[in-house]
């Protein structure tokens, strides 16, 4: 069995669990630290040190980011502190724990575990977008299997104003909408996704997955339109997925 601990680093809070990497599941219930947007580098890094300490984890680890992230270094920070910008999060980890740590964007993460394991496994010959709805919008595109990373669709410009600014599952709960409601935002931006890219499938992932029921009636798109799998597990699952997929590679 190949055991990575997954952790999931998100707008408001901090998940992880150990997880099986072969089978796509958890060996260790789900923990969840609540963070704020404020809170520093420091903070994060002493939370992630907390779930090693817990689990007496001495294995590698695989860390979800809600962020730009090539080779472990963070470049945007949309709903996070803006320090992170520039850090080397997966070298970070490595120096304050001495494990071995690789770091990929959270959307990609869950993309990932998704596409493995989740409503994307049978979809691997076509073109597969995730989107992640929760704190902000994160996304997740798969080109016949192969993940185009870092692809930010969240930060489309929509009627002016960043597309997780008016269509996230935050901005819902905020503006306490209706699902409805809801739903006429989320149109208009799966219009500009199937405009841009014309995927076959689209999986909705994210807090907000778990109460599809309730919203995709409403929805009208082109593509095979998918409730995510593993609804709050899959960044976990995918950010270890993703360490033992990258580890020969021996990149931070
Ligand atoms: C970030 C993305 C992230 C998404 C979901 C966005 O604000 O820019 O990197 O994937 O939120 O957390």
């Amino acid at each position: 069995m190949a055991k990575v601990l997954g952790i999931d680093v998100g707008g408001s809070g901090i998940k992880g669990a150990l997880v099986d990497t072969r089978k796509g599941t958890l060996l260790t219930e789900r923990k969840r630290y609540p963070t704020e947007e404020k809170d520093k580098p420091a903070k994060v890094l002493e939370i992630i040190h907390t779930f090693v300490k817990d689990l007496h984890w001495d294995g590698m680890i695989g860390i979800g980011f809600p962020a730009v992230v090539k080779h472990g270094i963070a470049f945007t920070a949309a709903n996070i502190n803006k320090k992170w910008v520039g850090i080397n999060i997966a070298e970070q980890v490595y120096q304050k724990t001495g494990l071995n740590t690789y770091c990929v964007n959270d959307a990609d993460a869950a993309g990932l575990a998704e596409m493995e394991f989740g409503a994307g496994r049978s979809y691997k010959n076509d073109i597969v977008i995730i989107l992640t709805l929760g704190t902000g919008i994160g996304s997740a595109i798969f080109v016949r299997g192969e993940l185009f990373p870092n692809t930010e669709l969240g930060h489309l410009k929509i009627r002016g104003k960043y597309a997780e600014k008016r269509a996230s599952d935050a901005v819902r709960q905020k503006k306490d909408l209706r699902w409805k409601e809801w739903a006429v935002l989320l149109q208009e931006y799966l219009n500009r996704v199937e405009f841009l890219f014309s995927p076959d499938v689209i999986i909705i992932g994210g807090g907000a997955s778990k109460n599809h029921e309730r919203f995709f009636p409403y929805l009208d798109v082109k593509a095979r339109l998918l409730p995510a799998e593993l609804l709050n597990l899959a960044g976990i699952i995918g950010a270890a997925r993703y360490a033992e997929l990258t580890k020969k590679k021996k990149e931070w």
